[in-house]
């Protein structure tokens, strides 16, 4: 059966680090989430972490440069099976990089998966979300914990992420439109954009994927 080469688009608050973990557990792909690499860049204080980390708390984007080589790695490193691109890319240069990429190994993407939700459920989904140090995401109103401020799966300490304030996460929002939107028509001219309801209940976004990917699965084998 041939790879799976996918990237997930759409708003901060979409729920595609939701979607993210169910279909890891679905598909045997590498996962790679730009934001958690470089919040983890920036925890363990690195050159990267400490080059990023100003723009990441005022909602920016990091500059391509940093962004571009560190994912590329990625896929080279631990992408040969396939892999879930998650935050990557945000703009036409990224995007433009990522195919240069593939085209140079000889692969291509399967699909844009763009989880679409309006802005106002953005905020309120951000303003609730608690994450911990694993990367675990959880909300107050519609996740909540067992155990107050604790992760169910790892029971770690659950925590407001710096840029989930909401002016940050109003910064966010329009730096998606500005850079990140238009990646929604790029997709759609080369055939590989996939739209989903991002404010279904998150087993109805994940039921609609999957449904999807077996399709085009179906399709490749035709
Ligand atoms: P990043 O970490 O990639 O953040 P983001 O894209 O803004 O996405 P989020 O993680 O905020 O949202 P999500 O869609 O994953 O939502 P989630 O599933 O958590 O990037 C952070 C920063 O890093 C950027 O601002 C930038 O500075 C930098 N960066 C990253 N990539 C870069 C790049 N390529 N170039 C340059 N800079 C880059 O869901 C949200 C909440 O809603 C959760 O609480 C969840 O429980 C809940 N929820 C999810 N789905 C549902 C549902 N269906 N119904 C109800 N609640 C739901």
């Amino acid at each position: 059966m041939s790879e799976l080469n996918l990237i997930l688009l759409g708003p901060p608050g979409a729920g595609k680090g939701t979607q993210a973990a169910r279909l890891r557990k679905d598909f045997d792909l590498a996962y790679i989430a730009t934001g958690d690499l470089l919040r983890h860049h920036v925890e363990e204080e690195t050159e990267l972490g400490r080059k990023a980390v100003s723009f990441m708390d005022k909602g920016d984007l990091v500059p391509d440069e940093l962004v571009i080589a560190m994912i590329l790695a990625k896929i080279e490193s631990e992408g040969d099976d396939g892999f879930l691109l998650d935050g990557f890319p945000r703009n036409e240069k990224q995007a433009e990089a990522l195919e240069d990429e593939l085209d140079g190994l000889g692969r291509r993407l399967t699909a844009a998966l763009y989880v679409a939700a309006p802005d106002e459920v953005v905020v309120e989904r951000l303003s609730g979300r608690r994450q911990c140090t694993n990367g675990h995401i959880q909300h107050v109103t519609f996740d909540p914990p067992k155990v107050d401020n604790m992760c169910d799966l790892c029971g770690r300490p659950l925590k407001l992420r710096k840029d989930d304030k909401p002016e940050v996460v109003q910064k966010r929002l329009q730096t998606y439109h500005e850079q990140t939107e238009s990646l929604i028509d790029y997709y759609e001219e080369k055939g590989l954009l996939r739209r989903f309801d991002g404010t279904r209940s998150p087993t109805e976004v994940h039921d609609h994927i999957r449904a999807t990917l077996a399709t085009l699965r179906l399709e490749e084998r035709l």
